[in-house]
């Protein structure tokens, strides 16, 4: 029970309000402002969100400053080290990691979710051949609203649950097969003997006619991806299917709203942009030069996969995947690789500059991603 208040008073009409003040397990104590519009007849202006929580959650802390981001009060290095995806999954939907009896019920139900009606294939059919991804994933997770009438009892949490574990389930089905589509490969079903990450690199790479090797530091690169950004609190995106969803809409549309808000390169589509920058400047000698268009504010654009919103000293999750980025590049010919020089290049030259450090701009998640196309 809150006892703290904060007096608000409109120095106008003289008239003062309490305020109750809220306490997490972390982090600064938050100002219940709900009584402002009915009592003093003001709104809040903060646009971005920047100092508004737009509920109560338990999943995610992040201190921006101190670079710390946590899951259920468990560090991401930690989860990043000694987890996998599907571990993290269930400690995000539940609270508490899984025993091992807990994590093969958890395990066997995504597998039984994991393939498509059959019907869902058709629509890629309708997209041009050089369609975006993204545009494909939107289509098709909005989709599955026309497919999955049972289970979207929103009051009822097992119906929750269900909806949640197809959506995990369905998802690296969907991805797969819009890259499938894109490269006019034939799709390729799930395989319930093989883990989530597996599955996934599986239906992205295999060629039917062939037996597939999978490289353990590729399987373990792409587990690490998806553990870092399983969560990241009241982002755009997550905000965005929030509020789809306050409306009680059907969650797979909610969902593929969020997967439009993350398409764009303020937000996940940064490391697309990132890609297309590497590419732009085309030799290590050139970011030098390359890097000074973003300091000039008349130019108005930005270097991207640096800076962020919320960690203004580093991105945890950009430190912990810079290392297997590095062991997984390693194997790889490097002279088929000539973007990854430009990029160590362009992180040398940035962190070294007075115009990034003043204003704390550290390359973030977006800027490691790069790697993994290289896969
Ligand atoms: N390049 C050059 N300058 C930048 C950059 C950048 N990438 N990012 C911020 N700045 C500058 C701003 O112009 C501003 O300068 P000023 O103080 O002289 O006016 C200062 O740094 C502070 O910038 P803000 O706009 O306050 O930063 P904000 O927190 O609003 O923006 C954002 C964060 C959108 C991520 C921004 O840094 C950006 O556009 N980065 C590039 C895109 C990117 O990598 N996005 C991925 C984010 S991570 C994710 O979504 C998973």
């Amino acid at each position: 029970m809150t006892t703290e208040t904060v007096t608000i008073t409109d120095n106008t009409t003289g008239k003062s309000i309490e305020c109750p003040v809220m306490k997490g397990t972390h982090g600064h104590p938050v100002i219940d402002l709900r009584q402002l519009a009915s009592e003093l007849g003001m709104f809040t202006f903060d646009p971005g969100f920047v100092t508004t929580a737009s509920c109560k959650s338990a999943i995610t802390f992040i201190d921006g400053d101190k670079g710390i981001l946590l899951y259920r009060g468990y560090p991401i290095e930690q989860l990043a080290e000694k987890s996998n995806f599907s571990e993290v999954s269930y400690l995000l939907l539940y609270g508490e990691l899984p025993t091992a009896a807990q994590m093969e019920t958890f395990t066997d139900s995504i597998k039984r979710y994991s393939i498509l009606n059959e019907g869902l294939l058709h629509f890629y059919q309708g997209f041009r051949y050089d369609a975006h991804p993204m545009a494909m994933l939107v289509g098709v997770v909005g989709a599955l609203s026309g497919y999955y009438h049972d289970y979207l009892d929103i009051k009822n949490p097992d119906h929750r649950m269900v909806s949640a574990l197809r959506m995990i389930a369905k998802m690296p089905t969907i991805a797969a097969a819009s890259y499938r589509y894109s490269t006019g490969r034939p799709y390729v079903y799930p395989k319930n003997k093989l883990g989530y990450v597996e599955n996934f690199i599986h239906m992205m790479f295999s060629i039917p006619s062939e037996e597939f090797e999978f490289d353990p530091i590729a399987v373990k690169a792409l587990d690490m991806i998806l553990t870092l950004h399983a969560d990241h609190e009241q982002n755009a995106s997550t905000s965005t299917v929030r509020l789809a969803g306050s409306s009680q809409a059907n969650p797979f549309s909610c969902i593929a709203a969020g997967i439009a808000t993350l398409w764009g390169p303020a937000h996940g589509g940064a490391n697309e942009a990132v890609i297309g920058m590497l590419e732009e400047i085309g030799d290590p000698k050139n970011v030098a030069d390359y890097i000074n268009r973003f300091k000039n504010k008349d130019n108005n654009v930005r270097l991207m996969g640096f800076g962020h919103r919320v960690y203004k000293n580093y991105d945890p999750r950009a430190k912990i995947i810079r290392e297997i980025c590095h062991q997984l590049l390693s194997k790889l010919d490097t002279s088929t690789q000539p973007l990854f020089e430009i990029a160590m290049e362009l992180e040398r030259i940035a962190l070294e500059d007075e115009y990034f450090i003043e204003r704390k701009l550290y390359p973030n998640v977006d800027f490691r991603s790069y790697a993994l196309t290289a896969m």
